[in-house]
């Protein structure tokens, strides 16, 4: 696909994103040979993540989601994170992995650890597109990285800004004219 006029750059093209995707299921199905898996996206931006990945792992695998917001005085993360839909079922006993787009300040996957992990799981994994490479970081541990990447604003492969770009098939930076 052609690139965004409001994208500057692509930074993970489909190939790489596709490769590396592959790698993280090839690891997953590894490590839970056998066991039963439950995938919980964090809606909307792991969307696009987590159906390629899901597809990525040769084994049994459920779903859920949950979407949640964290909102402030600031436009980025307050640590305040409010849950906007919960997940459907009881996690107790099953093995858990919190598939998530980004993880920035960190706030938000501390907050769905927390929260999963306190309904009782046998375990818990976290699976993460991006990790940015930000100070004052709040050390959280993925299990899974796609990618490292800096602080810039990106968008596509689920990732959006104001809702929009999430159906591109690269990641990219968003230009800042487009929210200047
Ligand atoms: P955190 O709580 O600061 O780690 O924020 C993580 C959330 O911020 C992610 O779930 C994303 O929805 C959002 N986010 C952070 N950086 C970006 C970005 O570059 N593009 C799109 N969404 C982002
Ligand atoms: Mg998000």
């Amino acid at each position: 696909m052609k690139k965004s006029p409001d994208v500057t750059s692509i930074l993970f093209g489909e190939d790489e994103i596709r490769e590396r995707v592959a790698e993280i299921g090839s690891q997953i199905t590894e490590r839970y040979k056998g066991e039963n898996i439950l995938l919980i996206g964090i809606l909307k931006g792991a969307c696009i993540f987590m159906s390629d990945l899901a597809r990525q792992i040769d084994g049994n695998v459920e779903f859920d989601f949950m979407a949640v917001s964290s909102y402030g005085i600031e436009a980025k993360s307050s640590g305040v994170v409010r849950i906007i839909k919960d997940i459907d079922r009881d996690i107790q006993g099953m093995n858990v992995i919190i598939v998530e787009d980004v993880i920035d300040s960190g706030f938000t996957m501390k907050f769905l650890k927390k929260y999963l992990k306190a309904r009782g799981p046998k375990s818990i994994g976290i699976a993460v597109l991006l990790r940015k490479n930000v100070e004052q970081q709040i050390p959280v541990k993925p299990d899974y990285v796609g990618f490292e990447c800096g602080d810039e604003f990106l968008v596509g492969y689920g990732l959006d800004y104001a809702g929009r770009y999430r159906n591109l098939p690269y990641i990219g930076i968003l230009d800042p004219k487009v929210y200047a």
